[in-house]
């Protein structure tokens, strides 16, 4: 069963309890909604919105589906889910600001539930989504292990499950480029756009690194089988620059290690 099914909103998120980590999420966010659309397609050289849509391929709604976006932020995934097919959409996110973005893009849409909480603590039954899909929220949390178990809980046996993150190319000319972008052209970049995205731009390159310094993709992959997520696959797009990773919930909970 859920653990909190009747609070949306987190404790942690309002309480003193937040890990540095978190903190820092929230902060980051808490400026960026009203121009985030146009501005995390620029900084990505247009590559993100491509990148979304093979997200959305990769879990592909069935007519009827209700689908759990979690990180929605100001509902872009939300949004392609519904564009591409006659689904229902939760979305979740810790970031109030955030999710006033969401509430503005889909008011009137009665195809869309918006609710503050945390991907740590889903405030909602196990097995009762037919799909899931989150998006950059993993460099986020505390213990990305522990997060995938708990988004897994909430997907119905056979339901997919995808996420989109940003990766660091591979083939070293490739890898050599995005340093010099991440290090220099992203936070020049940030600065031209306002206070807050200089922020994202100094922050981006050192976390996505940390963030596969302590978790290689590989691991990551381990982590999705371990939380009882089967034939995962690891899609890099863009020469490594975004990663695509999609999975099917095991039938039978429990463990799906070795699938
Ligand atoms: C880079 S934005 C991505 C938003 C959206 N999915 C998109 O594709 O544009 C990351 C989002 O994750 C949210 N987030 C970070 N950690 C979270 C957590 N532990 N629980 C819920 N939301 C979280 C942030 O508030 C932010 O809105």
């Amino acid at each position: 069963m859920s653990p909190n099914p009747s609070s949306g909103a987190d404790d942690a998120a309002s309480s003193g309890l937040r890990s540095p980590r978190k903190r820092e999420a929230l902060e980051l966010f808490r400026g960026l909604p009203r121009r985030y659309d146009f501005l995390s397609a620029a900084l990505s050289f247009g590559q993100d919105p491509r990148w979304r849509r093979a997200l959305v391929d990769a879990v592909a709604p069935a007519p009827g589906a209700r689908v759990l976006d979690v990180a929605t932020g100001t509902g872009m995934v939300a949004a392609e889910l519904l564009a591409r097919g006659d689904c229902t959409v939760v979305g979740v996110d810790q970031s109030a600001q955030m999710l006033a973005g969401a509430r503005a893009r889909f008011a009137g849409d009665g195809r869309v539930e918006l609710v503050e909480g945390q991907a740590e603590r889903l405030p909602f039954d196990d097995e009762s989504f037919d799909a899931l899909t989150f998006t950059y929220l993993l460099r986020y949390v505390d213990d990305p292990p522990a997060t995938l178990r708990e988004l897994a809980r909430v997907v119905k046996p056979g339901g997919r499950v995808a996420s989109l993150e940003f990766g660091v190319p591979p083939l070293p000319a490739a890898r050599v480029a995005w340093r010099f972008y991440t290090a220099v052209g992203l936070p020049v970049l940030g600065r031209l756009a306002s206070r807050e995205w200089a922020e994202v731009g100094r922050f981006l390159g050192p976390s996505i690194r940390g963030y596969y310094a302590r978790h290689p993709v590989q691991q990551i992959a381990g982590y999705w089988r371990e939380a009882g997520l089967a034939d995962v696959s690891v899609r890099r797009m863009s020469l490594g620059g975004g990663i695509v990773m999609s999975a099917t919930k095991a039938a039978g909970t429990g463990d799906a290690r070795g699938a």
